[in-house]
């Protein structure tokens, strides 16, 4: 299995990193793709890199990151990517949700990512957050533009329009919450050589450690849950969403 989002080097984990990650191992988790948002996180993704081998780094500015300042922080993921080795570009995207004060900076930074990802032939990673038609809107500008919509929240409707597109769905732990009927649709209806698991940890965790923190080991609980939902076993969404993973971020 692989964790396509993750942000274990979050201060959640500092004092218990090395057990999470023998967890992983111990639960077949073996490649975590360590998503940077910020340009000290991006940092951190690189010497976590270094340090663990399980560990595929990523860089991006995500949309709460974005403000007036956003060109300047564009030119310094820039020059970071030129240093070192990423495997994505992001988590980048439109978040709406909590504050819609830099929506047109938000949209601007998000076109620069998306041409930095072409440019570099590298798969991106969309965040979308209660944006969906703008994060469609932009996305459909570019071609040869491939990537993942990270923990989908939208509709099954623009799932298969996002697919369309060239993307792979992300599945979380959300789909394993009693209440998630349009994340339980998603995981049956769209095929199995379409989607993605990932944890977004620490947070999201699935049932049954919902609320508390989450940690890379627990993508095999959104493992199981698609298979349940699929009626499939496991170990062919395992071996499925693995190669969708290792063809997507080439490792
Ligand atoms: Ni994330």
């Amino acid at each position: 299995m692989i964790d396509t989002h993750s942000h274990l080097f979050e201060d959640e984990f500092k004092d218990d990193i090395d057990e999470c990650i023998q967890r992983c191992k111990d639960n077949n988790v073996n490649k975590i793709i360590l998503v940077g948002f910020s340009k000290e996180t991006n940092l951190k993704a690189q010497e976590y890199a270094k340090k663990y081998d399980i560990f595929y780094p990523t860089a991006g500015v995500h949309p709460e990151e974005c403000d007036l300042e956003y060109k300047d922080k564009f030119i310094e993921l820039e020059e970071f990517i030129k240093n070192n080795k990423i495997y994505a570009i992001g988590e980048c995207g439109l978040d709406y949700h909590w504050d819609k004060t830099y929506i047109n900076e938000q949209k601007e930074l998000l076109k620069l990512q998306c041409e930095l990802a072409i440019k570099l032939d590298l798969p991106i990673i969309i965040h979308m957050r209660d944006a969906t038609k703008d994060t469609y809107d932009i996305l459909k500008e570019y071609k040869n533009l491939r990537g993942v919509m990270h923990c989908y929240s939208g509709s099954y409707e623009m799932a298969k329009e996002f697919i369309k597109l060239g993307f792979y769905i992300s599945l979380g732990g959300p789909v394993t919450f009693k209440n998630a009927k349009e994340a339980k649709l998603i995981a049956k209806e769209i095929p199995l050589e379409k989607l993605l698991i990932e944890t977004d940890c620490p947070f999201l965790a699935p049932e049954p450690f919902r609320g508390k923190r989450n940690e890379s080991s627990y993508v095999k609980y959104v493992c199981e849950k698609i298979a349940e939902i699929k009626e499939i076993d496991k170990k062919t969404v395992d071996e499925i969403t693995t190669k969708n993973a290792k063809d997507l971020f080439r490792i």
